[in-house]
């Protein structure tokens, strides 16, 4: 019997290495996550061991392979996909020279400081696309080069998270524009490094990889990584891209007018867009897709379904996730005059702010736990609003339809509320695989099974269910939206106050 085609996606996320196999018709063969942990040894800190990264995927892929009742030689091609702006930095011999330092880690205000100073804020914008904020991975290196000078002085080349896997894989350095964008090192325009950025940032160009538009093969299969995974030698890996860039491919969100929306840990809003758009205060990222030609804004909140993961976790643990929604369902809009601030982690968009804190705001004796848990749900909402203001702001253009997904887009209520928080129409898409299924159709996409990112898309992807705002509740979270709005700002002068522990 002639073996089915498979392809293959690998994805590095904050919570776990997962793998998934498709078929060439996009159907899900198996899909298998391996959990990570995250360590936090101070204050403000968010790290990984790499080694961890690659002993969870060999772990999937393992599985994976196994649960398809397939061989590696079933697999023609690879894609890769993961977390964003992660710090991997390697010695002369390919070794890790310290724990990873995440997207979410936030101790580098300062970093920030200098690099708007060095570079000035301007021409940083209109070169990276972007504003100097600490989740990015320039402000990191500049960290560690201060702070752990005999680490740095042994650094020979900097990856971003997935690309490590992809070194452990194929033995080359190498990564894909959307991640590279997503450094602060990139020229948005010409989807490339920034000589000048470099330069005054005094980072050697020799430490970078080199880059790739998505679908490009960059390597293949080792025999050491082959006999570790299962996989075959010689399989080619293509570039892949940043988790939400693979992200919106795989909702088929990759044209104007159709917004990704992700509810994970991170909030996502993502706008495709058909040349590189930057918002003139910095308050959105500009970044290269994974398609070629294409770039995308995007807004990002740091606790947007980690919020409500850290709700259950913190405050009612023994309580299941869907019995805490359900009576949440039975609360009006607005939870009656509750709102909740979901700072937890400091924040990005649209308030750039590290030490940006988390509250419940407008408690009484009246408000249940039932209240609180709709209080979260709305307040991520209104934060995830204050990003679409910002993308609409830039002149995108007509919003059509918003594809939501990412674990907290299991919840209908949750997503009937974004649905009149935003006024618009929300719909889930067939494929629940998110990053990993984008990355395998890049993967399909490298070795020809479709000629271009669209017709993968239109092979692949159908509409699910549909939300559609409700007027009354419409009017209830303008009101309250607006109120929202308000807190960040008179509150914010507080927060370094109580951030003052984490400082010492
Ligand atoms: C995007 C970002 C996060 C991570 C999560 O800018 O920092 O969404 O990519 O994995």
């Amino acid at each position: 019997m002639k073996e089915e085609v498979l392809l293959l996606g690998l994805d590095i996320s904050t919570t776990s290495a997962k793998a998934l196999l498709i078929d060439t018709t996009g159907n899900v063969v198996s899909s298998v996550s391996t959990p990570l942990t995250l360590s936090t040894p101070f204050p403000l800190w968010s790290e990984q061991h790499p080694e961890d990264w690659w002993n969870g995927i060999i772990t999937s892929v393992q599985q994976a392979l196994s649960d398809a009742g397939a061989t590696g030689s079933a697999v023609a091609s690879i894609g890769l996909t993961g977390q964003m702006h992660g710090l991997v930095l390697l010695d002369e011999n390919g070794h890790v020279l310290r724990p990873a330092i995440l997207w979410n880690d936030q101790r580098t205000a300062s970093q920030c400081d200098q690099i708007r100073e060095l570079i000035g804020k301007k021409d940083l914008l209109q070169t990276s696309g972007n504003d100097a904020v600490t989740g990015l991975t320039a402000p990191k290196i500049l960290w560690v080069r201060e702070n752990e000078p005999e680490a740095y002085a042994k650094v020979r080349q900097i990856l971003l998270p997935k690309d490590y896997i992809r070194f452990r894989l194929t033995g080359d350095y190498s990564t894909d524009k959307a991640g590279a964008a997503g450094t602060l090192l990139f020229d948005l325009k010409q989807r490339s490094w920034s000589d000048d950025i470099l330069m005054k940032l005094q980072i050697p160009n020799e430490w970078l990889p080199p880059t790739h538009e998505g679908p490009e093969v960059t390597g293949r299969i080792s025999s050491e990584a082959a006999q570790k995974t299962g996989l075959t030698k010689g399989t080619p890996v293509v570039a892949g891209g940043s988790d939400q860039s693979a992200q919106a491919i795989g909702m088929g969100a990759i044209r104007p007018g159709i917004i990704a929306l992700t509810l994970g840990t991170s909030g996502v809003v993502f706008a495709s867009t058909n040349k590189p758009v930057i918002e003139p205060n910095g308050l959105l990222h500009a970044f290269c897709h994974a398609i070629p030609e294409r770039w995308h804004l995007m807004g990002v909140m740091l606790s947007a379904a980690g919020s409500l993961q850290w709700y259950h976790d913190a405050v009612f643990p023994e309580m299941e996730f869907s019995n805490l929604l359900t009576e949440a369902e039975k609360i009006p809009a607005g939870s009656e005059g509750l709102i909740f601030l979901p700072y937890l982690s400091g924040e990005r968009t649209p308030h750039p702010d590290p030490l940006a804190r988390g509250a419940f705001i407008g408690l009484t004796i009246r408000h249940t736990r039932a209240h609180m848990t709709r209080a979260v749900l709305e307040g991520v909402s209104f934060g995830l609003r204050d990003g679409f203001e910002l993308l609409k702001s830039t002149g995108i253009g007509e919003v059509k339809q918003v594809r939501v997904s990412g674990g907290g887009a299991k919840s209908s209520l949750w997503r009937n509320i974004l649905s009149s928080v935003l006024n618009l129409e929300f719909v889930t898409v067939n494929t629940t695989e998110g990053a990993a299924y984008g990355a395998a159709l890049l993967a399909g996409v490298g070795i020809d099974i479709w000629p271009n990112v669209d017709d993968a898309v239109n092979a692949t992807i159908v509409l699910g269910d549909s939300s559609k705002p409700e007027t009354k509740m419409v009017a209830e979270y303008e009101y309250y939206y607006q109120v929202y709005k308000q807190m960040y700002p008179t509150l914010k002068d507080l927060f370094p106050l109580l951030a003052r522990t984490s400082e010492e």
